[in-house]
C-alpha cells in the first residue's frame, strides 16, 4: 500500500514554504515523520522550518534553500538527507514556477519556456534521479508524488507554456509509474497529485476554491488506495465535470475535431450540451 504519510517515515518535499508543499510538510510533521523541506524562498523557507521545528524538534527538521532545476543542488540535498535521515520514504516533486516574466502566450520569450521546463519539468527529473536510486536501495515502501496540473490534462487558454510543461510532467510521472511497477520486488510507487482550485502562495481564499490542506488530505486518502491519478476536485468542480472535460479533451483526437475543440466557437454548443449529459459508459 503507498501510505503518503507514516510515523517515523522520511519527507523531503519541494516548493515545501508555502501552499501546498506546507501543507504536505505539516501534515507530515504531524504523523511524527522527519521533514525536508526545499523551497527558493529564503524566509518563507526558514518561518515554515521554524514551525516544524515546534512540533518535531529541530533535529527532524532539514530546509534547504535551493532551485529544483539545479541537478547539483538536488544531488547535494539527496547525499545529505541519505546521511541525515536515509532515504526518504515520501519525494514529493512539489515546486513550480507559474509565469516567469512574459505575457503568457505562444510567442512567449524563449528564456520564459526554459525556465517553466527547467522547473516544471526537469526539476521533477532532477529529484527523482537524485533521490530514487537510494530509495530502491532502501529496500522498504516508499512514494513519489509529483503534482501536475488539470492545465496539463486539458490546456485551457492563457498559459501555453505552463500547461505544456505540466502535460511532460503528466507523460513523464506514468513513465516511472510503469518502470516502477515493472521492477522485481520494488517497493517504491509514483503518483500525480492533480490539484483543483487551490488557495495558495498570497491569495486570498475566495469562494469555490479549496485549502492545500484538503488537497493534502485528499492525496492521502486516494493514496491509500494505491490510485496514481490524484485528481483534486474544488468546491467548483466535482469529479464529474472534470472527468467530462478530459473525455470530451482525448475525444478530440479519435472523432478528428479540431485541437482543443473545447475552445473552439464553432463547437461551443456541441460541448456544452455535452456537459449537460452522463458522461458515456
Ligand atoms: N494552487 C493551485 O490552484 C494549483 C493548481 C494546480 C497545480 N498546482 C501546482 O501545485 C504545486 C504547488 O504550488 P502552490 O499552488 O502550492 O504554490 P505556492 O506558490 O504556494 O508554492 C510553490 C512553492 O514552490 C517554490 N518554488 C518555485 N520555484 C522553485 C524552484 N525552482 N526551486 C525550489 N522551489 C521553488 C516557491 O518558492 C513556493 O514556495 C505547483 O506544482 C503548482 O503548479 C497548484
Amino acid at each position: 500500500m503507498a501510505e503518503a504519510f507514516a510515523k517515523d517515515g522520511v519527507a523531503v518535499i519541494t516548493g515545501g514554504a508555502s501552499g501546498i508543499g506546507r501543507a504536505a510538510a505539516r501534515r507530515a510533521a504531524a504523523t511524527g515523520m522527519r521533514v525536508v523541506i526545499a523551497d527558493m524562498n529564503e524566509a518563507k523557507l526558514a518561518a515554515t522550518a521554524d514551525e516544524l521545528a515546534e512540533t518535531l524538534g529541530a533535529d527532524n527538521v532539514m530546509a534547504k534553500v535551493l532551485d529544483v532545476a539545479s541537478v547539483d543542488a538536488m544531488t547535494a540535498l539527496a547525499g545529505e538527507v541519505e546521511t541525515r535521515f536515509g532515504a526518504p520514504t515520501l519525494l514529493m516533486n512539489n515546486a513550480a514556477a507559474f509565469v516567469s516574466g512574459g505575457a503568457g502566450g505562444i510567442l512567449d520569450p524563449v528564456e520564459n519556456w526554459q525556465r517553466l521546463f527547467a522547473v516544471n519539468v526537469l526539476g521533477i527529473v532532477n529529484g527523482v534521479q537524485a533521490f530514487l536510486p537510494k530509495m530502491l536501495s532502501a529496500g522498504r515502501p516508499g512514494a513519489i508524488v509529483n503534482t501536475g496540473s488539470k492545465q496539463g490534462l486539458t490546456s485551457p487558454p492563457g498559459n501555453p507554456a505552463y500547461n505544456t510543461s505540466k502535460a511532460a510532467v503528466n507523460a513523464y510521472s506514468q513513465n516511472l509509474a510503469r518502470d516502477l511497477r515493472e521492477r522485481p520486488d520494488c517497493q517504491v510507487t509514483a503518483h500525480l497529485l492533480i490539484p483543483g482550485w487551490t488557495t495558495t502562495g498570497d491569495a486570498t481564499h475566495k469562494q469555490g476554491a479549496w485549502l492545500p490542506e484538503q488537497v493534502i488530505g485528499f492525496m492521502a486518502d486516494v493514496m491509500a488506495r494505491d490510485a496514481f491519478f490524484i485528481l483534486c476536485p474544488d468546491d467548483e468542480t466535482p469529479p464529474e465535470t472534470d472527468h467530462k472535460r478530459i473525455y470530451w479533451n482525448a475525444m478530440d483526437i479519435i472523432l478528428d475535431r479540431p485541437a482543443l475543440s473545447r475552445w473552439h466557437a464553432d463547437f461551443k454548443e456541441a460541448f456544452a450540451a455535452f456537459m449537460q449529459r452522463d458522461l458515456p459508459k
